[in-house]
């Protein structure tokens, strides 16, 4: 049976962290809080361990592993420098933290966890329960997110134990995360940089440490071998189908209107659910669409404060699917800093269906 422990996620128990750490020593699966999302942790060096998160997860074996550590000499025991040496001043400025930086890998490192690629993506969380535990553990922490694979990412314990109770030892609760999405993703082992995954750190303060910086596309992944497996997989996803909507809050209330009435053609009962920002959902509430019964609503927050709606983003997912809607519509948010992975992550919950007016304003 899993252990579902409680810590304080400012100085968590050091006796239950030497306890966890044991656990991962010996090869057990333990699920802890990060700034970002909750993670699903095991020796990144031992293969037994490694192919147990896989197969907790049901996660395909060709979607590497980040490999957490809790210090700089942590990631030179797991990965070379890049050719081109950023990877030091990368790491002074945005670790502990949520950025992966994607280095030529070192041999001790689980094949299973670098999906048999060459290079091994590494981060050092700044949470005080993960750093704590990989101390304790004494061995690099392979942790990909705490979820079944394809699920939205877990952002509080119950998460966890949503997806993964009686598959793992332990589960580590430190309450709510954070960041709410995941690390950003960066590629350095070729010219230039290149964000394979928008997160928690954005494009941006990337651009002021590094004179450029690429970001795969996130429309379309390009022809050719696929840089991040991750890509390639349907993420994120609640089970009824996400649409995202792209445009100002007064056309996207005008097609939820649109859509509640096609929905109730023929005295059809309404079963919708709304991530929308708090502007859009006044707007909604002024030209009483809402509140409407078998319509769900979970508040964004406020259009401008990206970093609270990265918070609430995947707990409103799931949240929502508990009411088992026909379909969810969220609204997406400005592309700057973490609003490209707010985006992001929408989109690909979507699958992406993205509904947007023809003619931007
Ligand atoms: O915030 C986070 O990054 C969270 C917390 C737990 O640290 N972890 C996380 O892991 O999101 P996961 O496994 O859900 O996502 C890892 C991403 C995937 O898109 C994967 O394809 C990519 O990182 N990745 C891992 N190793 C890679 C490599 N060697 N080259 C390219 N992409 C890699
Ligand atoms: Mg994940």
């Amino acid at each position: 049976a899993t252990r579902l422990v409680r810590v304080d996620p400012e100085h968590p128990d050091p006796a239950v962290l030497r306890e966890a750490g044991e656990t991962i020593r010996r090869g057990g699966l333990v699920a802890f809080p990060t700034e970002t999302v909750y993670g699903l942790g095991a020796d990144a060096l031992s293969d037994r361990a490694v192919r147990r998160i896989f197969e907790a997860k049901g996660r395909p074996s060709d979607n590497p592993l980040i490999v957490h550590v809790a210090s700089v000499e942590g990631a030179m025991s797991v990965a070379h420098p890049d050719p081109r040496g950023r990877w030091h001043a990368l790491a002074s400025r945005f670790w502990p933290g949520p950025l992966t930086l994607v280095l030529p890998r070192r041999d001790n490192v689980s094949k299973l966890v670098t999906a048999g690629l060459d290079t091994v993506a590494v981060r050092m969380p700044r949470h005080p329960v993960a750093l704590g535990l990989i101390k304790a553990a004494g061995v690099p922490i392979a942790a990909p997110s705490a979820n079944r694979s394809g699920r939205p990412s877990p952002v509080e314990a119950s998460h966890v134990m949503d997806d993964l109770d009686g598959r793992v030892e332990w589960v580590l609760d430190g309450g709510p995360t954070g960041v709410g999405v995941e690390s950003t993703v960066l590629d350095l082992s070729g010219d230039p940089p290149v964000v394979l995954r928008p997160g928690g750190i954005g494009v941006e303060a990337l651009r002021e440490a590094l004179t450029r910086v690429d970001v795969l596309s996130l429309e379309a992944p390009p022809p050719g071998p696929v840089r991040s497996p991750g890509l390639k997989y349907r993420h994120y996803a609640p089970r009824a189908p996400v649409v995202v909507m792209e445009g100002p809050s007064e056309w996207v209330a005008r097609r939820v209107q649109e859509r509640i009435e096609q929905m109730q053609a023929g005295g059809r009962p309404v079963r919708l659910g709304l991530f929308f920002t708090d502007e859009t959902l006044e707007l909604l509430r002024s030209l009483r669409v809402l509140p409407r019964p078998g319509v769900w609503v979970v508040s964004a927050g406020p259009r401008d404060d990206l970093a609270e709606v990265a918070r609430r983003l995947f707990g409103a997912l799931r949240e929502l699917d508990c009411q088992r809607p026909a379909l969810i519509l969220a609204e997406a948010v400005a592309n700057r800093g973490v609003g490209l992975a707010i985006n992001n992550r929408l989109r690909r919950a979507a699958a992406g269906r993205v509904d947007r007016p023809f003619a931007q304003p």
